[in-house]
């Protein structure tokens, strides 16, 4: 099938290079000529796993570059739009770029064709395009507008969007609901997971995945409902991580326990220095303002925020408990990434703590697998970028592990002891057992556990960040 996928961003670069691998015709459209030309010329302008891959076996082929959405609506059945939603001042989303994009989409229509949403929009989004499309002087029989949304995780996008754990198809039409199929089968039908040069299958994928079809609002709906979900199963364990501070638990021991419970499991509830990103953060609050709009106050989501807000807080008083003053103080940081596995720095609680630690003086020396790049951008020239952890430590006052990357949880921990100046680890992300830490000669502090001092022996009860 023709496909036109509308914004080459995260989600509309993967899906268009996803779509192509099922073996449709794509063509990526946006309007960042920069972006067009480079993504022509080879290269790849995020961090993704097998994107590169996927780019060059179809670049020029099955997957074209353009700017002409109107030629792109004219050549294809479906059009996905994937251009950003940013949030405005009052936190619901910016759907400037959804309309004007719906607007010429218009232009393009000269015969059936389904309209197709693909960013994260507000429920009443489908409404608002039919009528832009229909006020352009469409006729309602040539278009269905429809909702699929992505559940894609930046670093593993595209195993996400090829071995997800259902897909969602809104429509609000028999005919619709047949091409979203149809564009899918190779998926469904599990086809896709039989040929010779597939994506390698990830650890956990439930093949093939079910399809899920309901009304274009439900799908709308749905994502803003699994982004809040999954945010507020943070918060959660967030806050009892702090209960764990205040009482002298351990806050991994008690995720075991929690996550064990088949209703309630496992995934995403590690605690940490708080959710980000450029989902999360940005849907809860859009989800918020929706449902204040439609007359229903989503008090919870307030609390999801402020407990993620408290956080970062929270572990700056760590850092003070720990170190007492800041200023002239050296700091190594391990990660400026808002997660591991991925370049993006959007809403990056890491880079909010380099920001804080600057103001109060520190010198910083970071270190980040991938998001150095961008993060020189946005910090303050006086942070300096390592090439390696070990080399970020040196002659470090303290090392602070503020990004999950897989990488930092197998660090040579001798080494980093000798290249610090004193052995003090504090770890937003709980990277490390602390006894196995204390055994190695730091002193030790995470999240929601007591800290360890070199001989092995908690320093006792934290209440409120401060020794009881
Ligand atoms: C965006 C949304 O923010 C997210 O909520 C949604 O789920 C998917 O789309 P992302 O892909 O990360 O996420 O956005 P971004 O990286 O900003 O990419 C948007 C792309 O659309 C950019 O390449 C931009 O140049 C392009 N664009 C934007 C257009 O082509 N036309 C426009 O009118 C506006
Ligand atoms: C999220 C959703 O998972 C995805 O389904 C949606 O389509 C886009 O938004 P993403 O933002 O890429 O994906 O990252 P995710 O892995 O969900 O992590 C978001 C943030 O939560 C990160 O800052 C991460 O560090 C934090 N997090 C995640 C935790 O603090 N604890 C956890 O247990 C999981």
């Amino acid at each position: 099938m023709r496909i036109a996928v509308v914004g080459s961003g995260y989600v509309g670069l993967v899906a268009g290079a996803c779509f192509a691998d099922l073996g449709h015709e794509v063509i990526l459209v946006d309007n960042d000529h920069e972006k067009l030309r480079a993504l022509s010329n080879g290269e790849v302008p995020i961090h993704e796993k097998f994107l590169p891959e996927l780019l060059s076996r179809h670049r020029g082929h099955r997957l074209t570059f353009s700017d002409d959405l109107k030629e792109a609506v004219r050549l294809s059945s479906a059009i996905f739009v994937a251009v950003g939603t940013p949030p405005t001042e009052k936190g619901d989303a910016d759907l400037s770029y959804v309309e004007s994009v719906a607007r010429e989409i218009s232009g393009g229509i000269e015969n059936y064709k389904v309209v197709i949403e693909k960013s994260t929009v507000p429920v009443y989004t489908s409404e608002w395009v039919r009528k832009i499309i229909l006020r352009s002087g469409t006729d309602a029989e040539s278009f269905d507008v429809a909702s699929n949304p992505e559940f894609l995780r930046e670093g593993t996008a595209v195993t996400d969007f090829l071995f997800p754990d259902r897909i969602l198809i809104g429509c609000d039409s028999q005919r619709s609901a047949d091409l979203l199929r149809e564009i899918y089968a190779p998926l469904t039908d599990g086809s896709y997971y039989k040929r010779a040069d597939a994506i390698p299958q990830p650890d956990r994928a439930a093949i093939p995945p079910a399809l899920i079809i309901t009304s274009t609002k439900s799908a709308e709906l749905i994502k803003h409902a699994s982004n809040a979900f999954l945010a507020m199963k943070i918060s959660f364990i967030n806050a009892v991580a702090s209960v764990c501070e205040s009482v002298g638990a351990d806050v991994n021991q008690v995720v075991r326990g929690i996550g064990a419970d088949s209703r309630i499991g496992r995934r995403f509830l590690n605690p940490g220095i708080g959710y980000g990103g450029s989902c999360f953060p940005k849907d809860v609050m859009a989800f918020r303002a929706v449902a204040h709009e439609y007359g229903y106050e989503f008090r919870l989501l307030d609390e999801v925020m402020r407990i993620n807000e408290e956080q970062r807080r929270r572990f700056l008083r760590k850092i003070h408990d720990a170190l007492w003053t800041l200023r002239g103080k050296r700091l190594a940081v391990l990660g400026l990434a808002f997660k591991g596995g991925t370049d993006d720095i959007r809403e990056s609680p890491a880079i909010f703590l380099v920001q804080e630690l600057l103001q109060e003086g520190s010198k910083i020396t970071a270190y980040d697998p991938a998001a150095m790049d961008r993060a020189r951008d946005v910090l303050n020239a006086s942070v300096t970028f390592a090439s390696s952890p070990y080399e970020a430590a040196k002659g470090a006052d303290a090392l602070l592990i503020l990004t999950e990357w897989e990488e930092f949880s197998n660090l040579d921990l001798p080494r980093l002891r000798q290249e610090l100046k004193y052995p003090i680890v504090i770890d937003g992300r709980n990277l490390y057992d602390p006894e196995a830490m204390a055994a190695q000669g730091f002193t030790y502090y995470s999240v929601g556990r007591p800290a360890c001092l070199p001989d092995g022996v908690p320093t006792g009860v934290l209440k409120n960040g401060k020794k009881a």
